[in-house]
């Protein structure tokens, strides 16, 4: 059967994920709600409010769309999946991502914590306090050595984690945050020991029995060269990652992958969409620093040009529950994506610049975030997160060398991105 696709979500996540969707011989139609000035070259943008699910069920009723693909986590927070199953006129859609109970993997940090420790599945050990324990909190820092980490319980776009070094700091940010700094999002917060070590991500599509792991990334958060300055939504991503071998993915699959699956089976969480576990490598071991309920922006831009199995196919199989049906195919070649932003970025910046995207070059895709289309019809910049480069080779070092030598080409008045994207894996090799 050719489907009709509804994406949700307007970021470089989309743009990679569409990509891939329009290559499938069994979509018919591809809508991206709202999208970008990328995604429309690549099916028909539908200006939907995705936090309106009423809005977007009368468009997929009206559409006739078999398949909704959820991009971010906010809809799949609020219960997107639930909606649609519980609707007769709507249940019959493919939705891909996960239940609300599910989605509270990333929706609740104490959601997530207990989860992992219920399963026994390796994550840093913790406790989870309110203003009404903030005594028992501030023991627990004492009993904790430096740095603290304090994590505000519910979504917090990305800001909810605190890093600190010395204990009074630790305890008059704790204090701030059961106060409301992060509003009802860190009424609760989580404190756990700090795990040292290299992060990385990994990807995986379940229906609650099966699974596939899919391709590993890495991807650099921090605005500055050598990881210093502010957090931003990731400034570019590599993948596969070097140190992520036969012998660690194992481990990542005995440890945390399969119990994972098998405690949402047991728990009878309808569970139908991508887990992304965010990890510690610890001395060659594993640990679960958090789960995502939906693929990394940018790292499916490094993770999704690699996948060579039709993934239309893929997502069939995920709402059917076939995954068992489906083998992965992966591109052996890196990926070496780097991000273009806004100047000021992830402060403030400029929206509308006149965006020149050079020259294409072979084996490199150019993914757009925040961009949109003039009513002339230039390509203009509409957010911190511009644009990204995505290049393959067949090793990691000219992938990194593709992907700037593209960049390169492009130009806006007042671009900026990082220049050592990968250099600290490349140092690895060495
Ligand atoms: P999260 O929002 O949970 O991904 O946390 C944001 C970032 O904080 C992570 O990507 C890690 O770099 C860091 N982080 C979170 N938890 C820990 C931990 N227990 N130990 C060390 N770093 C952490
Ligand atoms: N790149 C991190 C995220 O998507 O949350």
């Amino acid at each position: 059967m050719n489907m009709n696709i509804l994406l949700l979500g307007s970021g470089g996540r989309e743009h990679a994920i569409a990509y891939k969707i329009a290559q499938s011989s069994r979509c018919a139609k591809l809508y991206i709600a709202p999208g970008n000035a990328g995604t429309a070259a690549l099916g028909e943008n539908v200006n939907l409010d995705i936090a309106d699910f009423d809005m977007v069920a009368r468009f997929v009723i009206d559409h006739r769309v078999d398949m909704l693909v959820v991009g971010p986590e906010a809809p799949l927070v609020a219960g997107i999946a639930d909606y649609f199953a519980q609707s007769p006129a709507l249940s019959h859609v493919m939705v891909i991502g996960p239940s609300k109970e599910g989605a509270r993997l990333e929706g609740s940090k104490d959601f997530a914590k207990s989860f992992m420790l219920r399963h026994k599945i390796p994550t840093a050990r913790y406790r989870t306090f309110t203003r009404e324990t903030l005594a028992d909190a501030e023991a627990f820092l004492d009993t904790l050595q430096a740095p603290y980490v304090l994590k505000a319980d519910g979504l917090a776009a990305g800001k909810g984690v605190l890093i600190e070094n010395d204990l009074p700091t630790a305890k008059a940010h704790l204090r701030e945050m059961l106060d409301g700094k992060f509003g009802s999002a860190s009424a609760s917060v989580v404190i756990e020991e700090y795990l040292s070590g290299i992060e990385l991500s990994v990807f995986v599509l379940t229906e609650g029995q099966h699974y596939l792991i899919l391709p590993s990334a890495k991807d650099y958060k921090r605005i500055g060269e050598g990881d210093t300055g502010l957090n931003t939504g990731g400034m570019g991503s590599i993948s596969p990652v070097p140190f992520a071998d036969k012998e660690f993915m194992k481990k990542v699959e005995d440890r945390i992958v399969k119990p994972t699956v098998r405690g949402l089976r047991d728990e009878k969480i309808d569970y139908r969409g991508f887990i992304f576990v965010g990890l510690m490598n610890c001395a060659g071991d594993p640990y679960v620093i958090e789960y995502n309920v939906r693929m990394g922006d940018p790292e499916t831009e490094s993770v999704f040009p690699r996948i060579k199995s039709d993934v239309v196919e893929l997502f069939e199989n995920t709402a059917r529950g076939t995954l068992d049906r489906c083998l992965l195919s992966v591109d052996p070649r890196t990926a070496a994506c780097v991000m273009m932003v806004a100047g000021g970025y992830p402060e403030t910046y400029r929206k509308g610049d006149t965006i020149d995207l050079g020259q294409d070059a072979q084996d490199v895709l150019v993914f757009h975030c925040g961009t949109k289309r003039g009513d002339d019809g230039a390509l203009l910049t509409n957010g911190g997160r511009v644009l990204c480069t995505t290049a393959l080779a067949a090793s990691l070092p000219e992938a990194i060398l593709k992907s700037y030598n593209r960049l390169a080409s492009i130009h806006w008045n007042d671009q900026y991105h990082r220049r050592d994207i990968g250099q600290d894996l490349l140092k690895l090799l060495l």
